[in-house]
């Protein structure tokens, strides 16, 4: 096995996710076949069914597990005016610099970070021939027009953020929700950033997809409130498989905040590259709904008919990002390990054929089952004596329960490998067997025990066990 990286003591690193996402088609670099365009990024179809898993945990969170908070799904395109309010037009930038000798952009206040352009041993600036230009601000938002000709139309942005489209529509949700302080509203959606030093992988790009919920509470309450999100938000992470010790909360020092915060902690996860944001959690006060209230004119506050009392709620705002969770997910869920072959896993194997028959390294995505994007494949040990119709029938019965796959090419050794590295937890092989009394063998991803089980109810016990608690196995080798 490969050397673990010295950030995080694992044997994970960005460029072995990276290579496992193009090779089992989670995520490819966009337009790649022109030569791809800068930190752009398309999800093939296990990307796509991971990203929607992550972003159902995340509903289900927010709107099942409680009844205090309601969706809504804005448009990407709104009045500029929005963002004049919202201060992202005036500040919403980074510091820049070029390097006049070999034309490259640079953040100013990431220099520490970032390798010169010609002698990547050395940090920009660093270099005798480095030639940087003063510092200017970049306004992060991209720039469109709305109607046909682009010099008589109106300018308008991208949103950068999910969270305006919230604010904007706080009477609009207050009206018909019947809800009152403290409650909040989650959207997912993509949000657009011309980021000048996008990178690692998916981490930062100029598009990406957000979680946000604006939680709106009476102005007494907000530390309360701030405290009880900063728990929900770390035990959601920890649930759903990520390791404790790889995940903690940060709190910004005065300096870092944004504009509108009056306190912000980051959900930190240990990436290959160090500890890094994977969620930001903050105390917005009544700064949004003010901003938008003197910039549109309307008014935006809650009036308490019992208690008569007309107040401008605080927003409390987790702010999480779709793909940089994914990441953090696959990159918590990496794994690699010695197989040594038939008989030698957990598992009672005496009534269990096909038992593991490949010996040597394999590689594993120890997913949480409700986020794997396949909770079972249907194995026909081999194409002939009715092996594949009865696969078949057992596929037809657990797709109307869970994703599930039926794969019948290349040997069983070659399938369970493959079903190992895109993090399917549970494969259904039928044999000879099954043919005779309709079982089926159970193999767990993670323990490689195998089990014999009656095809009949199949569908409901694996549904049952996607649903089970789960533990990280990972847990007990570090
Ligand atoms: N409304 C507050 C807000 O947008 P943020 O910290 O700028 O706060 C929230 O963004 C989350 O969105 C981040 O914690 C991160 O997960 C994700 N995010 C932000 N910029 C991103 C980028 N360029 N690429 C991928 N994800 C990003």
């Amino acid at each position: 096995m490969s050397e673990p990286n010295s950030h995080t003591g694992d044997i994970v690193t960005m460029d072995k996710i990276v290579a496992l996402c193009k090779r089992r088609g989670f995520i490819f670099p966009s337009s790649e076949i022109y030569g791809g365009v800068g930190s752009t990024y398309d999800f093939g179809h296990y990307g796509v069914l991971l990203k929607n898993n992550v972003k159902a945990e995340w509903w289900r969170a927010m709107l099942q597990e409680r009844d205090d908070i309601v969706a809504l799904d804005s448009a990407i395109l709104q009045h500029p005016k929005v963002w004049e309010a919202s201060g992202h037009l005036a500040g919403f930038t980074d510091p820049l610099v070029d390097c006049r000798t070999c034309g490259q952009r640079f953040r100013a206040d990431h220099l520490a970070d970032l390798q010169c352009g010609r002698k990547p041993s050395k940090h920009p600036g660093e270099a005798d021939e480095c030639d940087l230009t003063d510092a200017r601000d970049f306004n992060l938002m991209f720039e469109t027009t709305i109607g046909p000709v682009k010099e008589s139309g109106a300018t308008a942005y991208l949103r950068p953020e999910t969270a305006q489209g919230i604010f904007i529509n706080f009477k609009n949700v207050l009206q018909f929700s019947r809800k009152k302080p403290p409650f909040g509203i989650a959207h997912v959606g993509k949000s657009f950033r011309n980021e000048i030093t996008p990178g690692n992988f998916i981490f930062r790009t100029r598009e990406f997809e957000q979680m946000e919920m604006e939680f709106f509470v009476p102005p007494g309450e907000a530390q309360r409130w701030f405290e009880h999100w900063l728990a929900e938000r770390e035990r959601w992470y920890t649930e759903l498989g990520i390791r404790p010790d790889h995940l903690r909360l940060r709190a910004h020092d005065p300096e870092e905040l944004s504009h509108y915060s009056s306190g912000t902690s980051d959900v930190e996860y240990l990436f290959p590259i160090g500890w890094s944001e994977l969620e930001g959690i903050a105390n917005r006060g009544d700064f949004d709904l003010t901003q938008h209230a003197q910039h549109s004119g309307e008014k935006l506050e809650y009036f308490d008919q019992g208690s008569g009392e007309r107040y401008v709620p605080h927003v409390i705002e987790p702010a999480a990002g779709a793909d940089r969770a994914t990441l953090a997910f696959l990159v918590d869920a990496y794994d690699e390990e010695l197989v040594e072959g038939a008989g030698a896993s957990a598992g009672d194997r005496s009534a269990a054929p096909p038992a593991e028959p490949v010996v040597g390294q394999r590689t594993v995505l120890r997913l949480h089952p409700r986020l794997a994007p396949v909770k079972a494949a249907v194995l026909p040990l081999v194409g002939k004596d009715g092996q594949p119709e009865l696969a078949r029938e057992v596929h037809h019965a657990l797709r109307g329960r869970v994703q599930a796959e039926y794969d019948a090419g290349g040997s069983i050794g070659k399938r369970y490998r493959r079903q190992d590295e895109i993090g399917t937890p549970l494969c259904l092989t039928i044999d000879h067997q099954s043919i005779e009394d309709r079982t089926l063998t159970l193999r767990d991803r993670d323990s490689l025990a195998q089990e014999r089980l009656p095809i009949e109810g199949i569908a409901e016990e694996i549904e049952r066990r996607v649903h089970a608690p789960w533990r990280t196995p990972k847990l007990s080798s570090v």
